[in-house]
């Protein structure tokens, strides 16, 4: 085990706000706690979340408060563990407190070794999307046919590949520039606004058996209502409160085997994932300030 104090810097906020809000700040790790690995962050994706417990939308954590769930990175220190890791591992994962920050400490338990064949901005960017999507269509269970508002992000690419590969019809609806790109992952692509739910039923006229919304908008809410089976389940993971108590939230459940599953995919060619921008680290604000937008096609992410 080496280099047990170490200064990171990283990104925190004193107060709720837009971007101007983020500042860095150093910060002196003092030892390693059991069963931790302290990591030299590559790269770190950013996540709607992010953004949104930056506003002050989700006050989960006191102020200030640190931001980051998903990252790349090598290990520089590390106790005896049974998974075999060592300093100089190149590995992905999430959780620790904290991953918008130079160095990292992360429970060993939660990470995974990075292919070589993907680069760095995929692997720290993957990890968020692919546990979500997999606890997404974990829950719907066994079904068929499943309807996604907003398959063109992070987590709604994803998913549309799982739902694929496990047989499951998809519609998945999309802004018009993200058309072809959500038909390449394989599902039939709409467009939403006005006049969602015929184009739906033009394209898919039985009821679905399932749908899950990426959004969290009315018109999503509404679509469902209209074009999913009267048994079947209707879903949000966009946490934000719904008119129709039909509308069952889900929350993503960390299982690095699951991540293990979409790496994998990726690694062989299987599935496609596309990193939408790259933000030096220093450039923080600009890059939540683009998150924000909620029109990023795959993942926006930062370099160290
Ligand atoms: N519950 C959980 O555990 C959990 C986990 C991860 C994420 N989330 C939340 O889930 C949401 C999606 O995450 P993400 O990472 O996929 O976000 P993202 O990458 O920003 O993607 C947002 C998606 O929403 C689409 N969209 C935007 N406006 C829309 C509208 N009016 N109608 C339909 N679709 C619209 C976008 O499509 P266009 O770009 O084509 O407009 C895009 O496909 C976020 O709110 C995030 O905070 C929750």
């Amino acid at each position: 085990m080496e280099n047990q104090n170490t200064i990171s810097t990283i990104l925190i906020a004193n107060s709720y706000g837009q971007s101007d809000v983020l500042s860095f700040q150093d910060y002196k790790f003092e030892g390693l706690e059991n069963g931790f690995a302290r990591i030299k962050t590559k790269v770190a994706g950013i996540n709607p979340i992010d953004a949104r417990r930056m506003t002050g939308e989700f006050k989960h954590a006191a102020l200030p408060q640190t931001f980051g769930t998903e990252f790349s990175g090598e290990i520089i220190a590390i106790g005896d563990n049974p998974e075999g890791f060592k300093i100089g591992d190149i590995v992905l994962g999430s959780g620790g407190g904290f991953t918008h920050a130079t160095v990292i400490d992360i429970p060993i338990g939660n990470l995974i070794r990075k292919p070589e064949n993907i680069s760095f901005e995929v692997a720290g960017s993957i990890p968020g999307v692919a546990q979500t999507a997999m606890t997404i269509l974990d829950e719907l269970g066994p079904i068929q046919s499943l309807l996604i508002h907003g398959a063109s992000g992070g987590v709604g690419s994803i998913t549309v590949q799982l739902a694929i590969e496990r047989g499951i019809k998809v519609v998945g609806t999309a802004s018009k520039r993200n058309l072809d790109y959500v038909k390449q992952l394989g599902a039939t692509a709409i467009e939403y606004g006005d006049g969602l739910i015929e184009r739906i039923k033009e394209v898919h006229p039985e009821a679905f058996d399932a749908s899950v919304d990426m959004a969290g908008t009315e018109e999503a809410t509404q679509a469902s209502l209209a074009t999913v089976k009267e048994n079947g389940i209707i879903s949000s993971i966009a946490g934000k409160r719904s008119s129709s108590p039909r509308v069952i939230p889900i929350w993503v459940k960390r299982n690095p085997k699951n991540l293990q599953h979409v790496v994998d995919g990726i690694a062989s060619g299987k599935f496609n994932w596309e990193i939408d921008a790259t933000f030096p680290f220093s450039e923080a604000a600009k890059a939540y300030t683009k998150v924000l937008e909620g029109h990023t096609r795959g993942k926006i992410v930062f370099t160290f």
